[in-house]
C-alpha cells in the first residue's frame, strides 16, 4: 500500500512497483494529490492517514504486506505559520498509519523523510550519522515520526527503512509534479520557461560557492522509484529495526547552473532577477549517498541534470495545466455517468470502503 500515492513521488514509485510486478493500492485524501494520476491496475482508496481504524480495515481487506509512506504537509513557510497541521498530519498521522499496521500484522515500512531533518549542516556531504538538528516544523515532524517509527521497530518488530530525500525533479512519461503553490526549483525555472511567469528570483548570490548562488542536490524521481523499491525489498528480512539512509546525488548544482541548464534543454530565455538571501537557507546541501549504494545497492541511472530537466519539460509540455481538466467553459454539460470529480472520488470511495 502506497499512502499518499496520488503524489508526486507516490504516483511514480507506484509505476515502479507495478513494474516489478506488484499489486498496489494507494490510500491518499488527495489534499495535495490527483485522482488522475492513479492508473490501473492500482486500486485507489480515498482516505485520511489519520483515520486509523479505516487504514485497519484497509490493510487487512486488501491483506496488505508492506507500505509505503509518502503522505505529507511539506512546505516549509506553511509549516512555519500552521505547526499544528503539520503535527497532526505528519505525526499523529503517522502513528494512527504504525498503531493500523501493528493492529493487522503489517510490519514493513518504507518512509519518505526529508533532508529538512538535518537544519543547516555542520559539514557536506551529509551523511545519516550527521546531527539533526530541524529549523523548522516540517522537519521536526519528519525526524519526530523518525522515532516513532524506531521505537514501533523495537517494541513490534518492525522493520522500517526512512529514506532522507534531498530534492527530487523529473518526471515520468506518465506522472509529473504539479503542486499549488509550487515550492521547488525546477517547476519554477520551468513554468518560467513555459511563460507563466515573467522571471526566477534567485534568493541571494554572495554564498560561499563558485558562483555565489546556493547549491543543491537533485536526483530523478525515477531514481527516487528504485530506491523505494529495493528499500521495500530490504524490509523483506532481517532483525526488527529502523535503517536511515539519504537519497541524493552527491554532486549538487548550484541554482544559476540550474537556470543555465534549463535554458539550453528548453530553448527558451528564461529570466532571472537576483534578490535578497532568504533566512534559514543554507549554502550547500549535499547528500552522502553511500549507505544506501552500498546496503541496498542503489545506483541512481537518471539523474544527469539535463536529463532530469528533459523528462520534467516533456511532462510539462504535454500537460500544461498539470492534472488539471479542461476549464468549465471548455466542456459540455455533464451528461449521464460524467460526474465532477469530488463526486468521483465520493463513489470510489465508499466502493473500496
Ligand atoms: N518532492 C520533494 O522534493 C521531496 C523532498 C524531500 C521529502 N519529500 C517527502 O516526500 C513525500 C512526497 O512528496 P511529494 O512531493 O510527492 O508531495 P505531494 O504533496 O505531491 O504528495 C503527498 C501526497 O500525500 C497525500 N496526503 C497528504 N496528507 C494526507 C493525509 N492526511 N491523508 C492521506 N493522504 C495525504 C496528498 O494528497 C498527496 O497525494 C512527502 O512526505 C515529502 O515530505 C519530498
Amino acid at each position: 500500500m502506497v499512502v499518499g500515492g496520488a503524489g508526486y513521488v507516490g504516483s511514480t514509485s507506484v509505476e515502479t512497483l507495478i513494474g516489478a510486478g506488484h499489486d498496489v493500492v494507494v490510500y491518499d485524501n488527495l489534499s495535495t494529490g490527483h485522482l488522475a494520476s492513479v492508473a490501473d491496475p492500482v486500486a485507489f482508496v480515498h482516505g485520511n492517514i489519520g483515520d486509523r481504524t479505516r487504514l485497519e480495515g484497509v490493510l487487512r481487506d486488501k491483506a496488505i504486506d508492506a507500505v509505503l509512506h509518502c503522505a505529507a504537509r511539506s512546505l516549509v513557510g506553511e509549516s512555519m505559520t500552521d505547526p499544528g497541521l503539520y503535527y497532526r498530519n505528519n505525526v499523529a498521522g503517522g502513528v494512527a498509519l504504525l498503531e493500523a499496521m501493528q493492529a493487522a500484522g503489517v510490519t514493513r515500512l518504507v518512509f519518505s523523510s526529508s533532508a529538512a531533518v538535518y537544519g543547516e549542516p555542520r559539514r557536506v556531504p551529509i551523511a545519516e550519522a550527521d546531527r539533526t538538528e530541524p529549523i523548522n516544523p516540517y522537519g521536526a515532524t519528519k525526524l519526530a515520526f523518525e522515532g516513532a517509527m524506531r521505537w514501533f521497530a523495537a517494541a513490534h518488530d518492525f522493520r522500517a527503512i526512512s529514506l532522507r530525500y534531498f530534492n527530487v525533479a523529473g518526471a515520468t512519461e506518465r506522472n509529473g509534479e504539479d503542486h499549488e503553490p509550487e515550492t521547488h526549483l525546477i517547476p519554477i525555472v520551468l513554468r518560467v520557461a513555459a511563460s507563466e511567469a515573467t522571471h526566477v528570483q534567485i534568493f541571494g548570490q554572495d554564498y560561499p560557492t563558485p558562483d555565489g548562488t546556493a547549491i543543491r542536490d537533485f536526483i530523478h524521481v525515477r531514481d527516487m522509484g528504485s530506491a523505494h523499491l529495493l528499500a521495500l525489498e530490504a524490509t523483506g528480512e532481517g532483525e526488527p529495526s529502523l535503517e536511515v539512509y539519504n537519497l541524493g546525488s552527491a554532486a549538487g548544482f548550484s541554482v544559476r547552473e540550474v537556470v543555465e541548464a534549463a535554458r539550453k534543454v528548453t530553448g527558451r530565455a528564461i529570466p532571472a532577477r537576483v534578490v535578497k538571501r532568504r533566512l534559514g537557507d543554507p549554502p550547500v546541501l549535499v547528500a552522502s549517498s553511500r549507505r544506501a549504494r552500498r546496503e541496498l545497492g542503489w545506483q541512481p541511472q537518471h539523474s544527469k541534470l539535463e536529463e532530469i530537466l528533459a523528462d520534467a519539460w516533456t511532462w510539462r509540455t504535454a500537460h500544461p495545466r498539470g492534472y488539471a481538466r479542461p476549464e468549465p467553459s471548455e466542456v459540455a454539460a455533464p451528461a449521464d455517468g460524467d460526474r465532477p470529480e469530488a463526486e468521483r472520488v465520493q463513489r470510489q470511495a465508499s466502493a473500496s470502503a
